[in-house]
Order: structure tokens, then C-alpha cells, then sequence
């Protein structure tokens, strides 16, 4: 069975974990392709060109345990402006997509570019405050010198950045389901992705 669930939003929206537990609940594969920018964006500041680093890409790149810093972040947003560097991670991202078993994938522009005729669209979202303050709390843990503030000012402007890029900018595809996590718990959040998947499914 082919059955693709695309799932798009801006950081820190709690996409990852929403993908998660839907590819648990039906035994599908995930895949985060933030994972992807960030492993570029690593290899950049490692010294590779953009498009370099996007072809030479590794399964062990996306292993490595240092892609979750807000320095490597601000790289792969940086790597995502460039049309050659998101065109080379086009063919994997969609023979993913159409891997037999079903698949969700998560990131900025799955429903409206990588996947457009993905059976299940959702676009998770939250304020920019909300946001900021769920990944201080995690942040925070490596980074005691980190303030909510440069934390609020660092998703404004990635924010900003991925939506405001000629290639393949963050916004919801024009079918994709409006999920707002801010006054939602996470399991309350989970809950909903999961009905809209169990409605989309082949009877
Ligand atoms: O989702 P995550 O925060 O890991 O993504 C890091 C960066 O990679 C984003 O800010 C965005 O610029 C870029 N990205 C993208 N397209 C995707 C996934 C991520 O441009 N599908």
C-alpha cells in the first residue's frame, strides 16, 4: 500500500512529534526532512559549498548528534534558500513519500512541493511565543547562558526566512488540514492528526 501523510509548519510547531506518533500508530515510515537541511547545513559549516554538501549527503550526516543546535538550525535555513541545494533532495524525499507500507514525512513543503497528491495534508502551527517557549525548554538544557527572548528572536527570524524564500516557501498547501497546537496538549494535538489519517484511510 501506497499512503503518504505530509505534514508541514513552521519550527517548533510540534510537528516532529506529531509525525512520530502517527507513524507508530499505523506502522508507517518517518521521515523528518529538516534532517536533511540540517546535515547540509552542518557539512557547510564544515567547509563544504551548499550544493557539495546537499549531494554528498550520508546516512551517517543524518545520524550525526550535533544537528539539534540553534547554530546548525540557522545553517540548514540558510542551505534551504538555495534552489539546487532543495532540488538535490528532491528524489529521495519522494521515493520516501511512495515507499510501500505508507510514509509520513515533515517538514516545510511537503503537501504544497515534495508530495502535492499526498493522501493526508496537515499543517501544524502555533504562535510564535508558544513555539519559542516549548523549544527554550529544551534548549535550555545544553545552553543555560540561552534567554526565551533570543530564543523568540531566533524563530522570528528563521520564521521569516523559510517564508519568505522564492523556492518553496513555508505555507500550507491549499488543501492541507489547519492544526493550531497552542492551546493543545500533545496528546490532544496527536489525537487530532490521528482521526484526519483513520478518515483518509482506505476503507
Ligand atoms: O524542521 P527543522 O527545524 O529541523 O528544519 C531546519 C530548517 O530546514 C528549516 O528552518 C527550513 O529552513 C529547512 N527545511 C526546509 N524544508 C523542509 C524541511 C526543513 O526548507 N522540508
Amino acid at each position: 500500500m501506497q499512503f503518504t501523510v505530509a505534514i508541514d509548519g513552521p519550527a517548533a510547531a510540534g510537528k516532529g512529534t506529531i509525525s512520530k506518533a502517527v507513524a507508530a500508530h499505523f506502522g508507517f515510515a518517518h521521515l523528518d526532512t529538516g534532517l536533511l537541511y540540517r546535515a547540509t547545513g552542518r557539512r557547510v559549516l564544515d567547509g563544504d559549498t551548499p550544493l557539495e554538501a546537499a549531494q554528498a549527503l550520508r546516512p551517517e550526516d543524518l545520524a550525526r548528534d550535533d544537528l539539534r543546535t540553534g547554530g546548525v538550525a540557522e545553517a540548514a535555513s540558510k542551505v534551504a534558500v538555495v534552489p539546487e541545494v532543495r532540488a538535490a533532495l528532491v528524489d529521495f524525499q519522494r521515493s520516501f513519500a511512495r515507499r510501500d507500507g505508507g510514509a509520513v514525512l515533515d517538514g516545510r513543503d511537503i503537501g504544497t512541493v515534495i508530495c502535492p497528491a499526498a493522501e493526508v495534508k496537515l499543517f501544524v502551527t502555533a504562535s510564535a511565543e508558544v513555539r519559542a517557549a516549548r523549544r527554550f525548554e529544551e534548549l535550555k538544557l545544553t545552553d543555560p547562558a540561552l534567554t526565551l527572548a533570543q530564543v523568540l528572536a531566533d524563530v522570528r527570524v528563521r520564521d521569516e526566512r523559510d517564508s519568505s524564500r522564492a523556492e518553496a516557501p513555508l505555507k500550507p498547501a491549499q488543501d492541507a488540514i489547519l492544526l493550531d497546537t497552542s492551546d493543545l496538549s500533545i496528546e490532544a494535538a496527536v489525537a487530532q492528526a490521528i482521526a484526519q489519517v483513520s478518515a483518509a484511510l482506505p476503507g
